[in-house]
């Protein structure tokens, strides 16, 4: 079989098994199996570039290309439904087309899945557009990130499709992929998403297509539009949609009578708390195309279908207190305690304030009766209060504290904060114990250690900050109850271990405001040691990629504290690095006056740490390929138009291999780790 056949085979099966995987969830190979075909492939299209399209499995991993996006007008506007809440609701809804058609009718029901919005665009079966709704009128071109979702077919299966045509549907952050990133938030002290449609509209709109990928989004898809569909029913619609390979749901039925649609609702209302995505409702559409049209649209919404929203459960209870949580950064947190309710299966007795607007907003008093709610949410919220259960002359009106309740500090809020901060960084328990938890983190120094044997070190006073870790022997810890030999000496070696950790994961393990994962790595490539950043000021900060004025002020400001800069010196003393690899820092001017232009992934940097070896071998980056291009270093999934581009104007390629060797770099001994949404192999 020659290149392009297998190719092509191996972009047929590979799609067919994304089908069978994240469409009918019925795998037919390992994970393994399907990774083999995938590295398969892209070999081959690395090796065969003539081959490219951009509707390639292999192009499903992302890029990091970042841009606004554009704004597109829909073909036809996105309307809305009309909602409804009650069973006499939904007769009026039934009765009206009735009386409308004056004709038998059939009503498909269908679940109302709780994402956000999507209308894609397929030519020749291809997918060429995925575009928000917007404002109904126009909408986010967001096709780079639809594509990343495995559900959605790229290219369609079968033959029968119109030529051209648009499918609109939701694009949903299943429970458990919703629940694993609010986890990761809640470790890095990021705000969290309040439910899936957030965090699946959110992710989005990301910039990044790989971090979209990473997040593993879902699709179902409700309504076809065009002007060929051959089929004379929204039902058959779907199953022609359905045997192209979008994903459809089956939760649908076909309906006679306002009895066999109230009996639909009863079940899902139950059920749909067993699916693996968040639904908020039913919608109801008319069957038949012809009698679709014949009812018409108004303004907003059309008159043929209507959503029924499913009860947020909701309880009232009396709230006792209001109790303050005071975070790593010294944010607080108000949250509400009332007397122990049922709610959605679980007893609830707390729930998040978020902040003081909130309190004021609700009008909060302690013994209020509360109305608490647990709808798309998995965290309860407040959502009013009974005010005729209220004598107001007796009740403590909520005042959000102005001391923190651990160290007693006065509290501030910064200017476009809703949070308050405690300041006392250096002095206040949950503050101290949250960096030193901060730091040993996977994502930062990366200890064997929990929360729990953090919070008995400092309650003993054996480690009362970050630095302190390095000075722990065997013995301190062997003392204390239920450690044993071994327990001590893996924590011991853990901490040695850690002094070898990348000076990007240190710099980020520091916890300064405002310095998280991404913007470590750029300080730390950029600066590549801990006094260089420290000396940096305020325009050198600012001039580096990606970094603003808050956060060039937060590394000031944390620099500008002797405690800061004292642990650090500690921290130095007893081998932290605090420097760039010595890879990345081999200086040469073999490159001197080459232009070089980066794209693709790679296996053993980087791109950002090859873009520095350019630099620091006297090369220069250049962003796009023309004539003055005098190498293009070509990775993996190399972006089409450099492609095409580099071949027309003759330019060299290099891979990563051929480019280390010639500014004389060894190869790791391990490739680096795949980078957010880098295909990972085995
Ligand atoms: S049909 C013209 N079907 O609910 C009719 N919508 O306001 C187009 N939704 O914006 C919508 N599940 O985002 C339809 N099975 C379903 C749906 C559904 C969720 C969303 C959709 C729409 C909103 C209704």
């Amino acid at each position: 079989m020659d290149a392009k056949s297998r190719i092509e085979f191996l972009r047929n099966e590979l799609e067919k098994h994304n089908y069978n995987y994240y469409v009918l969830s019925a795998p037919e190979i390992s994970d393994y199996e399907f990774d083999q075909l995938m590295k398969e492939l892209q070999k081959l299209e690395e090796e065969n570039p003539q081959y490219f399209d951009e509707n390639s499995p292999t192009q499903r991993v992302g890029n990091d290309i970042s841009k606004e996006f554009e704004q597109v007008f829909h073909k036809y506007p996105m309307l809305s439904l009309g909602n409804t809440y009650s069973e006499g609701e939904i007769s009026d809804f039934y009765n009206r087309v009735k009386k409308q058609l004056n004709e038998d009718f059939e009503i498909v029901c269908e679940l109302k899945f709780d994402g956000t919005s999507i209308s894609l665009t397929y030519e020749d079966g291809r997918l060429i557009q995925a575009v928000t709704r917007g404002d109904g009128e126009k909408g986010d071109d967001v096709t780079a990130n639809v594509k990343t979702i495995r559900s959605i077919p790229l290219v369609l299966k079968n033959g029968d499709f119109p030529q051209e045509f648009e499918i609109r549907g939701e694009i949903l952050m299943p429970w458990k992929v919703f629940e694993q990133l609010n986890k990761e938030r809640e470790e890095q002290e990021e705000p969290l998403f309040a439910n899936p449609r957030n965090a699946a509209s959110g992710t989005l709109k990301l910039q990044n297509s790989k971090e979209v990928a990473k997040r593993k989004l879902d699709s179902y898809l409700y309504f076809l539009l065009g002007d060929n569909l051959s089929a004379e029913t929204h039902w058959d619609a779907l199953d022609n949609a359905k045997s192209w390979g979008f994903k459809i749901s089956d939760s649908r039925k076909l309906c006679h009578s306002l009895q066999e649609i109230f009996d639909f609702i009863k079940y899902w209302d139950v059920e749909r708390k067993n699916l693996p995505v968040a639904t908020d409702g039913i919608v109801l559409k008319v069957n038949s195309l012809r009698q679709q049209k014949q009812l018409g649209l108004t303004a907003k919404s059309p008159r043929w279908a209507i959503a029924y929203k499913f009860q947020a459960e909701r309880a009232c209870t009396r709230l006792k207190e209001v109790t303050y949580q005071v975070g790593r950064t010294g944010a607080i947190t108000p949250v509400a305690n009332f007397d122990a309710v049922q709610l959605a299966g679980t007893q609830v007795k707390r729930a998040s304030l978020h902040n003081a607007d909130i309190i004021e907003q609700l009008d909060l008093h302690i013994g209020d009766m509360v109305y608490v709610e647990k709808g798309g949410e998995i965290i309860p919220k407040i959502v009013g209060v009974n005010k005729d259960e209220r004598s107001l002359f007796e009740m403590e009106k909520v005042c959000f504290i102005t001391n923190c309740p651990e160290c007693g500090d006065e509290l501030v809020r910064y200017e476009g904060e809703a949070a308050h901060y405690c300041p006392n960084e250096d002095g206040c328990p949950p503050q101290q114990k949250g960096k030193i938890e901060h730091f040993v983190g996977r994502k930062a120094m990366n200890i064997n250690m929990g929360e729990e044997t953090v919070d008995l070190l400092f309650s003993k006073g054996i480690i009362k900050d970050i630095a302190d870790l390095y000075l722990l022997k065997e013995s301190d810890l062997r003392s204390l109850e239920r450690w044993g030999d071994k327990s001590a000496k893996n924590l011991v070696k853990s901490i040695e271990e850690s002094k070898k950790t990348p000076f990007e994961k240190v710099l980020f393990a520091l916890g300064i405001r405002y310095v998280g994962e991404t913007v470590a790595k750029k300080l730390a490539q950029t600066f590549k040691n801990i006094d260089a950043l420290r000396e940096a000021n305020f325009e050198q900060l600012t001039s580096t990629d990606e970094i603003g004025d808050v956060i060039a002020q937060s590394v000031i400001d944390y620099f500008k504290k002797e405690k800061n800069v004292q642990l650090i010196e500690r921290l130095k003393s007893y081998g932290v690095n605090f420097e760039l690899s010595a890879q990345i820092e081999k200086q040469g001017d073999i490159l001197s006056g080459k232009t070089i232009v980066i794209s693709g992934t790679f296996e053993w940097f980087s791109r950002e740490e090859l873009k520095q070896m350019i630099e620091l071998n006297g090369g220069k980056n250049g962003s796009s390929v023309s004539a003055k291009t005098d190498f293009l270093l070509a990775g993996k999934n190399i972006g089409p138009s450099k492609l095409e581009k580099a071949k027309s104007l003759n330019i060299n390629f290099l891979t990563e291999e051929e480019f280390l060797g010639m500014i004389n770099v060894e190869i790791p001994q391990t490739p680096k780790e795949p980078e957010n949404g880098e295909y990972v192999l085995f």
